[in-house]
């Protein structure tokens, strides 16, 4: 709260950072007073639509919250992406691509356009895809995976990219859910030297019965895979004789672009749906306005293309507007804590965008290594995913950005579609750990939940956006119930549902935004969004155990950690807790993945209950942080169970 302002790049005379900040506010204004105006300018000048949309149909909210935007016009995100760069930038690289062994590939826009249109063809002529059918992505950072998201595209097919990490189990549920007749996979992949699988995962989510008719396996590794005729084929091979040339399909505005599962604090992930312009147009509106990147600048995001960000901000954002991404398989601290400075010296990075974890461990491991390497084409440093602490925002502005360099701290989720809350480059004033303002025409308010007016400075409330924008979800995938419940249950504003994050937030005196963190049980680790939910349903399959909470607690690096009280069936065993730890985790594991693994397991006798039943994990939740317990425990149904796991957690 107390942070001083920062103005990086004293060259940037002041009335230049005036005059941004002038039309930052003259945006504002125009989104408040011409809401459907403003958003239509934009969609506009941005797409190049086949048909455009109709001005009567700018924003249809007459079966809130299922909204449309743009209505009638037709366009194709693949042909937004590359094709409308080819008259001007054919030569330029879309995707400047280095492998884990620092293997390099640079694909111009035109090489883009061949790729994609010969992966369309593939998936069309070779596997019969149409539009609207579900393709499932499980491939590791290599420049196929863009191909394959943009192949769908292409042709109509909603895809769902599913992150590399997730185990079989949590990748069937996926494939499952979405009804997918495809998947895209590859052998595998390297990192840190070594190879890693993703095929035999494929192969165990497969293995009992699945929709999927066909899986297309890119041959990364060349690791021995197993085959399985009629089902498994290989992309190097069949990509040889397609053609580079295939017609986009003629898509609406609101068909389904694609489905990412993120989790809830309730159930099985969601497979979040959407659609295609708004999507698109606030993908490259946001990548423009918030990393300001110029014609020659090369930006790197260093997020994965299973979490939006890599969707958002690796894949569609710059490539809508015609900008080069550099794409990265390996791993920031590998082979040494200097790899990213080292990539940024090499490529002339100019927009850096990363989560706090990986400035944290980068900072941990590599204070001065930044200081070895030429940084100075950098100008915008970006965070995302997690609340970024003072010391790490500092270290990054400081030692990376030399203090010149504006950083963003981007706020935003999977729903959102592109960021919501973000300081403008060289025109936002900004302040250590504070995502600062919302974009214009993003009418986002942090709201009293029980009157749903606006809180004073410095209260906590809930972070809504009180308006439909353009690139929010369309719907959860197959359950229109748990997408009104999930997102516009909460708070009511002039008695009108609006749309809820999940997360609390605090206004500074500036009317600056602080994110705070989750109000539900979502825990954030390293910047992976996870439901304690799902990872108590994970627990549960262990045949020993009778009752689970999770619960989150805070960890220098990964931001939160995974905490889990486990009631055992019986003490069989329990002699050897290490053991027992170790075979939770590897139940995890298989249910969902290494980025679920608990930090922490207490084993203990009971869990905090009120006479209801419920488990009272504000007391779980303060235990695991070391805290006094301050709320009322005669509410138990046995208040001495308080102290015993008190006890237990403190041995
Ligand atoms: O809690 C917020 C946190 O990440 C959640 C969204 O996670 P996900 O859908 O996986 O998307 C991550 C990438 C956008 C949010 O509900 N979060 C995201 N950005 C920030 C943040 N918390 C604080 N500051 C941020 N800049």
């Amino acid at each position: 709260m107390n942070e001083k302002l920062y103005y990086p790049n004293k060259e940037l005379a002041k009335e230049a950072r005036i005059k941004n900040m002038c039309e930052y506010n003259d945006l504002v204004e125009w989104a408040e007073e011409d809401y459907e105006g403003f958003w239509a300018h934009f969609a506009k000048e941005k797409i190049d639509w086949f048909e455009p949309f109709d001005e009567d149909k700018v924003l249809d909210e007459s079966n809130f919250p299922f909204v449309k935007w743009f209505g009638g016009g037709k366009l194709n995100v693949a042909y937004q992406c590359i094709d409308r760069h080819l008259k001007t930038r054919k030569n330029k690289a879309a995707i400047i691509w280095e492998g884990d062994r620092g293997d390099k590939r640079i694909i111009t826009y035109m090489e883009l356009y061949k790729e994609v249109n010969r992966f369309s063809n593939l998936l069309k002529n070779e596997f019969g895809v149409k539009k609207g059918d579900r393709v499932i992505i499980y491939m590791p950072m290599i420049p196929e995976a863009a191909y394959a998201m943009l192949a769908c595209a292409r042709i109509g097919a909603i895809h769902s990219v599913v992150f590399g990490g997730f185990s079989a189990e949590a990748l069937r549920d996926r494939i499952i859910d979405a009804d997918a007749k495809v998947v895209i996979t590859a052998d595998g992949a390297y990192r840190k030297n070594k190879p890693y699988m993703l095929k035999p995962v494929v192969d165990t989510a497969l293995a009992q019965d699945t929709p999927v008719e066909k899986v297309l396996v890119v041959e990364r590794n060349n690791e021995d895979i197993t085959w399985i005729e009629g089902r498994d084929f290989s992309y190097n091979e069949l990509i040889q004789s397609q053609s580079g040339e295939c017609e986009p399909e003629i898509m609406d505005s609101e068909d389904p672009l694609f489905l990412l599962y993120t989790s809830g604090s309730t159930g099985k992930p969601k497979g979040v749906q959407h659609n295609q312009a708004g999507y698109i147009l606030w993908a490259q509106m946001t990548t423009e306005w918030v990393f300001d990147i110029k014609e020659n600048d090369t930006y790197w995001c260093t997020a994965d293309v299973g979490w939006i960000t890599g969707h958002t901000y690796i894949v569609y954002g710059p490539l809508a507007m015609g900008a080069t991404t550099v794409m990265f398989e390996g791993v920031p601290t590998y082979p040494d804590a200097g790899r990213p400075w080292k990539m940024v010296e090499e490529y002339r990075i100019n927009q850096f965008y990363t989560a706090p974890t990986a400035i944290r461990v980068l900072h941990k491991m590599g204070e001065d290594e930044p200081k070895k390497y030429d940084l100075s084409s950098l100008k915008v440093l970006g965070t995302v995913g997690e609340p970024i602490d003072p010391p790490a925002w500092k270290w990054y502005y400081e030692v990376v950005g030399g203090g010149r360099c504006s950083i963003v701290d981007t706020y935003w989720q999977t729903e959102t579609g592109g960021h919501i809350v973000s300081p403008l480059p060289f025109a936002t004033p900004i302040k250590p750990a504070c995502a600062t303002l919302p974009l214009p025409g993003i009418f986002g308010e942090i709201l009293d939940p029980e009157t749903g007016e606006r809180v004073p400075v410095g209260e906590k409330g809930y972070m809504c956006v009180t308006k439909p924008w353009p690139s929010m979800i369309r719907g959860v995938w197959g359950d229109p119930e748990r997408f009104v419940k999930s997102y516009f249950g909460d708070v009511k504003k002039d008695g009108k549902p609006v749309y809820f994050t999940g997360d609390g937030a605090v206004y500074d005196e500036l009317g600056y935004i602080t994110i705070t963190g989750r109000t539900d049980d979502v825990i954030n680790v390293s910047g992976h969004r996870m439901g304690t939910a799902e990872i108590e349903a994970a627990i549960k399959k262990h045949p020993n155990v009778a009752e689970v909470a999770v619960v989150g607690r805070p960890h220098d690096i990964k931001g939160e950690s995974i905490f889990a009280y486990i009631v055992l069936k019986s003490d069989e065993g329990l002699g050897d807790e290490v053991a027992q730890v170790k075979e939770i985790n590897n139940v995890i594991k298989s249910e969902i993945g290494n980025i679920a693994l608990c930090d922490d397991i207490a084993f203990v006798p009971g869990l905090p209950k009120t006479r209801s039943g419920k488990i009272m994990r504000r007391i779980l939740r303060a235990i695991a942080k070391g805290e006094a317990i301050t709320q009322d425990t005669s509410t138990l149904e046995d208040p001495s169970i308080v102290e015993t796991i008190q006890n237990k957690v403190k041995n």
